[in-house]
């Protein structure tokens, strides 16, 4: 509505300047008019009356001159006429009622014109001086009101101004009537309309009135609506398609984790049952003596054991628990999973490093890191089948998280473990993180160590990296959100 606004005022603003400059000169034209038929009649009255008094005065004497002036003003009912003495000073009837300077007259033909207010009342004088060689210098004084002209003047001037108002107001009226209809209204249904696109709703379409440039503006938008619902629509329909897609590849992807777990189970457990069913037959034999009675139980207790580790393994990759966070200091964390390790490293022959630069704090719960790092020490010593040297370390750093982890980049605190063993093949490494993927022989791996591992370090928002060289050695680090510092500098819970 603005721009009907705007358009209105200026138009308002042109018509009235117009009628108003019109009246202006039509007023000054009208008093100009007065003023010249005024002059026109002042000249011939007086030059006629000049001429008469003069021969009358020079051949009949003063009083017959002065007697044809006052038939003159009896005769003339709008002008009144007066014969008046130029000299005269004392008495106020027969002298000029508006002096002038009659020996030195300024207007062309002779003829004084002044205005003068008498009793209130404008009128206007015009002096015709008659001299004559010898006599006492005299006037006609020819004098008419003023004021039917001004009243004249002043009702052109109300009427001009009347009709500049009512004109302006009618038109302003009409411009604002048509600014709304041609321009205020379909602009702003063009804008509520763009307001409903802005909004993703695309079904509403402008109802064109005119067939004018705001018409085919809205033509226009109509048919971009048309092109953004049916874009809209395709992507929608793409959209859904790509995520049912996904859902089937998840589908998929499940029925393939359910498939290796459960044949992982069967293959895992498959061995110790197949062992016990067979003492556990020729344990029924009553032939067997006391002492190989007891060795077949042995074996059978040995052979639970085993199921019953990797069923708690699995249990461990399948457990619900959440980690028991709490601020602790990695260092200490690293210690107590390590010093179980310590008798089986060394009857392998690896000796274990340590090497820390001071508090490193994390919130982790304590026995689950203590589970995934022994997983991953325990491979690396398992890798050392000669031997060798097994390096912790235990430090905080600037890291970038893989892209799929989507942290970014900072201060984290890292645990290195490194061996010298086997290393690991770059086809193997993309699956070392899977259930069950194992390249050790029965009863030394079950798979399941690096998933558990991996799972407990992803559940504290961490992450695992792995370089490795086939012959030279394997490098896990584990990654850590760190802890804010303890501000009190209180020591921290091993
Ligand atoms: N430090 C390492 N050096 C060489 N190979 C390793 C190392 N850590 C893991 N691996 C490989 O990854 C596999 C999976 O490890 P893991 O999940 O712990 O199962 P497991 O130890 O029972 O085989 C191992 O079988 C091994 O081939
Ligand atoms: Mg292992």
């Amino acid at each position: 509505m603005m721009l009907a606004r705007r358009l209105m005022a200026a138009l308002t603003v042109a018509i009235f300047c117009i009628i108003a400059v019109n009246a202006y000169l039509r007023v000054h034209w009208a008093s100009a008019y007065f003023e010249a038929d005024r002059q026109s009649d002042e000249h011939l009255l007086g030059r006629v009356l000049e001429l008469a008094v003069r021969n009358v005065w020079e051949n009949e004497g003063e009083e017959a001159a002065r007697y044809l002036v006052r038939r003159a003003d009896d005769s003339i009912a709008a002008v009144r006429i007066r014969w008046v003495w130029l000299d005269e000073e004392a008495n106020a009837d027969q002298r000029p009622i508006v002096p002038f300077d009659y020996e030195h007259p300024a207007e062309p033909d002779n003829i004084v014109r002044l205005q003068h207010d008498e009793a209130g009342e404008p009128r206007r004088f015009a002096y015709v001086p008659i001299v004559l060689n010898g006599k006492r210098p005299a006037a006609v004084e020819i004098s008419s009101s003023l004021i039917k002209q001004r009243g004249y003047l002043r009702g052109t001037v109300v009427q001009a101004s009347i009709t500049t108002l009512t004109i302006t107001t009618i038109c302003g009226l009409i411009a604002l009537a048509l600014g709304y209809w041609w321009v205020g209204q379909p602009i702003a249904e063009l804008s509520r309309q763009a307001q409903r696109v802005g909004r993703g709703d695309f079904s509403s379409r402008i109802v064109v009135r005119h067939r004018d440039e705001v018409g085919q503006l809205g033509q226009e938008i109509n048919a971009m609506c048309d092109h953004l619902a049916e874009a809209h629509r395709r992507v929608a329909a793409e959209t859904e398609a790509r995520i049912a897609t996904l859902e089937q590849l998840r589908h998929v992807d499940r029925l393939k984790t359910v498939g290796q777990l459960a044949s992982g189970v069967a293959h895992e457990l498959g061995t110790p049952l197949n062992v016990i069913a067979g003492r556990a037959k020729r344990g029924l034999k009553r032939t067997q003596t006391v002492e190989e009675q007891h060795e077949t139980m042995e074996v059978i207790a040995e052979q639970t054991n085993r199921m019953t580790t990797i069923i708690r393994q699995l249990l461990d990759f399948a457990r619900r628990r959440g980690p028991r966070l709490g601020v602790r200091d990695l260092r200490h964390v690293t210690h107590g999973a390590l010093d179980m390790l310590t008798p089986l490293a060394e009857k392998r022959g690896v000796a274990i490093r340590i090497r820390e630069y001071g508090p490193v704090a994390a919130e982790v719960d304590a026995t689950q890191l203590q589970q995934a790092l022994t997983n991953i020490a325990m491979n690396g010593i398992q890798a050392m089948g000669g031997g060798g040297e097994l390096r912790v370390t235990i430090e905080s750093g600037f890291a970038a998280p893989p892209v799929e982890h989507g942290a970014s980049p900072g201060e984290y605190a890292c645990i290195s473990i490194e061996d010298e063993g086997a290393g690991i093949s770059a086809d193997q490494i993309s699956h070392i993180f899977e259930p069950f993927f194992t390249t050790k022989e029965v009863g030394e791996g079950t798979g399941l160590g690096l998933s558990v591992a991996w799972g407990i370090v992803r559940e504290h928002g961490g992450w695992i990296d792995v370089t490795s060289e086939v012959g030279r050695g394997t490098l896990f680090r584990i990654y850590l959100c760190p802890a804010v510092a303890d501000a009190a500098g209180a020591p921290m819970p091993a």
